[in-house]
């Protein structure tokens, strides 16, 4: 089934100058990309984005990192995207990530993990939702 998902380039990756390799890494994996745009998130977009983790004690870490600096949202399209991306990226923290993911490649730390990606449908279509208009994704 041909699938969307969303993903983000996070502040450290952009900062360190990784946003193209990243976005080659994917377009090899055989994503096609729908849309992506350059922004940065205020604090409260970026709670606004991560409420499901308000409760956890890194959400202020977490949230204070993600609006550190300009990011790349984007909407991904595959056969299987959401597992398929989860998979290139990698276990959450880097030091756990196997060879040839993003997050080996890419990320220095759990909170500082280079990309995001969504974890089931029905928050893909949150998050989709939360960063692009539907004439974006046409
Ligand atoms: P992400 O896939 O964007 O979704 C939630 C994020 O929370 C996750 O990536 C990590 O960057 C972050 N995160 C998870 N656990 C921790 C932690 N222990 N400390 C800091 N950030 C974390």
């Amino acid at each position: 089934m041909v699938q969307r998902t969303f993903s983000i380039v996070k502040p450290d990756a952009v900062r360190k100058g990784f946003t193209a390799a990243i976005l080659a890494e994917v377009e090899k994996a055989g994503f096609k990309l729908v849309s992506i745009k350059r922004m940065s998130l205020s604090k409260a977009q970026a709670e606004g984005f991560y409420y499901v983790h308000a409760e956890r004690g890194f959400f202020d870490e977490l949230t204070t990192f993600m609006s550190s600096g300009p990011i790349f949202p984007m909407v991904l399209e595959k056969e299987n995207a959401i597992a398929d991306l989860r998979k290139l990226m990698g276990a959450t923290d880097p030091a756990k990530a196997e060879e040839g993911t993003l997050r080996k490649m890419f990320a220095s730390s759990i909170g500082e993990n280079a990309v995001h990606g969504s974890d089931a449908e029905d928050t893909a279509a949150f998050e989709i939702g939360y960063f692009f208009a539907g004439l974006e994704l046409k």
